[in-house]
């Protein structure tokens, strides 16, 4: 694993982007796996600027996400698909046809799951996926226990998931209660991995998934057997897990 160390949130961003950059430059019509949550936001701008700017072209670029509420259409701004229209996909070049986040108004979960799976396999598995690390070493949507064999499926949002993410809903009551995710299986057969993690209270967390047992207890320590990982963070997400291995 390689491991870049930036100063502060806004460098690690660039870092982060620098390398979609180069995955784009070299592959114009790679797949990217995106993440949503507060973390690649700094990526996304950066990457909006160098687009901007002229010098990246998503014109060909397919994107697949990790994850999605069941049951929130779209339109609704809580949805994954909102966020990533509003935060990425409306101020790039790339064809929306060509991005995709799982349906989360399909009510049938097996067909919902399925459907999504064949997405992936079709367009030749994802070239580089983008990945936020929830404060329990959830990736995606996969808990603490979720088996590691797992494609997408469809999961219960565990009640401290949806009493952190309330603070994007109007009451708790309103966070959905479950998610269609890609499972652990789906996100490790990506050719390539970068990881973002920013501030100190990611600190213990990047050190345990990082540098601690590989069990399903930490969901993101199973990143250790992949061999392609970037980990991009800054220096107060990043200082545990220097402290412990310098
Ligand atoms: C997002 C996702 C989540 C987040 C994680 C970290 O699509 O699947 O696993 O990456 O919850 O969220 P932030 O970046 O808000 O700390």
């Amino acid at each position: 694993m390689r491991v870049y160390c930036a100063a502060d949130y806004y460098h690690a961003s660039r870092v982060a982007a620098n390398i979609i950059s180069a995955q784009v430059i070299m592959k114009p019509d790679c797949v990217l796996g995106l993440a949503t949550g507060s973390t690649p936001i700094g990526t996304y701008e950066q990457l909006i600027r160098w687009y901007e700017k002229g010098d990246l072209d998503f014109s060909e670029v397919h994107s697949i996400n990790l994850d999605e509420y069941r049951g929130v259409s779209p339109k609704n701004e809580q949805s994954y698909r909102y966020f990533m229209n509003s935060h990425l996909f409306d101020a790039i070049n790339i064809d929306k046809k060509n991005t995709f986040v799982p349906d989360g108004m399909e009510q049938d979960k097996e067909k919902a799951c399925r459907d999504y799976d064949e997405i992936i396999r079709s367009h030749g598995g994802v070239d580089l996926q983008i990945l936020g690390l929830g404060h329990n070493g959830h990736i995606g949507f996969n808990e603490p226990g979720s088996a590691f064999g797992k494609e997408t499926y469809c999961v219960q949002l565990s009640e401290s998931t949806r009493t952190a993410n309330a603070r994007f809903f109007a009451s708790l009551d309103e966070v959905p209660k479950e998610a269609y995710t890609m499972g652990i299986k789906s996100i490790m057969q990506a050719k390539k991995i970068v990881v973002i993690v920013s501030g100190e209270s990611k600190r213990e967390i990047v050190k345990r998934a990082f540098l601690g047992p590989i069990t399903p207890e930490v969901p993101a320590s199973v990143l250790q057997l992949h061999n392609d990982v970037i980990l991009v963070g800054d220096e107060a997400a990043l200082s545990a897990y220097y402290e412990a291995v310098r």
